[in-house]
């Protein structure tokens, strides 16, 4: 323990939805944290949540990671930096299939500026976010690690599939040891309520769209489709707890540090290994709340994958990762947090 206390962790995207929960659970196991993040999708109001928390004041620089400048004024004034979670990226499909240029430039430049400072500075660790959309459409369920990767649906899926080869290529011939951790659904808020999803974009994502709906942000919601060859006919997905994913983070980040790893590069998926479709989703937010939705069925949404879910065996085996929360945990906090963010306490 008195030597994790000294183990300090670069956080990319630290104030964003998943990075926050993270910075909690690594404080929570001990860990110092500095993060980076220029509030692109996110409002720095996020650290008082942390805080709030923790009882710990995080130092976040409101820094943009494509500037070749910035990871220089972080390594600077931080020598000892053990590990780097790089969350940091945009990330919402619709938008990087409009405006691709952004979406390359962004998530890898960022990225590759990372990587030569983690290498520069000899970083034992270096944990990156990707995602199950690398999977693309696949054709056996549930997926491991090894399923073939398939043409990504979209220029945002494409960042993630070249970033883990950036990865795995700037890290091969280093001492830095990287994980690629490709979460399904992450859905869900802190338990606490004090953080949650609350991105400056609207809100794209099944859990977020029922909550605003929920709350009268939105009159009603549409389900993309129910004529899927599925049990209800709506799409399946693996939806995972923000809290569950970011404790794979520390996991990882110990898997490493620890010296367990032996490999230059881990891959892990993260779901609970259970699909659900959009109508139980729904049914469980229901049941949970007690509050009727207000939703139709609408056409298919174009890109859309049938199903995905996970099979999470190597994360249990490997990180000894056992996801705690369900569906029900999942509606119940999003909607606690969606109570308190729009009554703006
Ligand atoms: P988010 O938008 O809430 O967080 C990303 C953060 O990065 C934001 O706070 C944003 O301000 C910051 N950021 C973006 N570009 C930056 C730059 N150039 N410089 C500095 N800061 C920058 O998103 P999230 O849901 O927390 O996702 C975190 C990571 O996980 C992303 O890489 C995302 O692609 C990946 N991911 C997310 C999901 C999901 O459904 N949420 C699923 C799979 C993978
Ligand atoms: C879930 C299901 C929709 C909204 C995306 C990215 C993926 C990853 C996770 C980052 C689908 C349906 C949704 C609505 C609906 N992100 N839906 N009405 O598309 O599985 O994955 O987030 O890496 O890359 O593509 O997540 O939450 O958008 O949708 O019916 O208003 O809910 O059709 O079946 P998705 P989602």
């Amino acid at each position: 323990m008195a030597d994790k206390m000294k183990q300090k962790i670069l956080v990319t995207g630290g104030i964003g939805y998943i990075g926050s929960h993270t910075v909690v659970d690594l404080i929570e196991n001990g860990f110092e944290v500095i993060s980076v993040d220029n509030g692109i999708n996110s409002d720095f109001s996020v650290l008082e949540g942390i805080y709030s928390i923790t009882g710990k004041k995080v130092l976040n620089y409101p820094l943009d990671l494509c500037d070749p400048d910035t990871c220089k004024t972080i390594f600077s004034e931080h020598k000892d930096i053990a590990g780097i979670i790089h969350f940091a990226a945009l990330k919402a499909v619709g938008e990087s299939v409009q405006k691709p240029a952004l979406y390359f430039k962004n998530n890898l430049l960022s990225l590759i500026h990372v990587l030569e400072y983690a290498v520069m500075h000899k970083v034992g660790a270096f944990i990156f976010s990707s995602s199950c959309t690398v999977y693309g459409e696949p054709d056996h369920m549930p997926v491991n690690e090894d399923t073939p990767l398939r043409e990504a649906e979209s220029p945002y899926g494409r960042t993630k599939q070249m970033g883990e080869q950036i990865v795995k290529d700037i890290l091969a011939h280093t001492n830095v040891k990287s994980t690629l951790l490709r979460y399904f659904n992450p859905a869900g808020a802190h338990p606490s309520a004090y953080i949650g999803e609350s991105p400056l974009n609207t809100a794209q994502n099944l859990v977020p769209v029922i909550t605003e709906t929920a709350i009268g942000k939105r009159d009603k919601m549409r389900v993309f489709g129910n004529d899927y060859p599925t049990r209800d006919g709506s799409c399946i997905r693996d939806y995972i707890h923000v809290c569950d994913l970011a404790h794979a983070h520390t996991l990882a980040l110990e898997y490493i540090l620890s010296g367990r790893q032996h490999t230059s590069c881990e891959v892990f998926n993260l779901g609970i290994g259970q699909g659900l479709t959009v109508l139980e989703v729904i049914q469980a937010f229901e049941k949970v709340t007690g509050r009727h939705l207000n939703y139709e069925i609408g056409p298919r949404r174009p890109g859309d994958v049938m199903a995905i879910y996970s099979d999470y065996k190597k994360a249990a085996e490997v990180l000894n990762w056992k996801p705690k929360y369900g569906v029900d945990d999942i509606m119940h906090t999003a909607w606690e947090w969606e109570k308190r963010r729009s009554a703006g306490v």
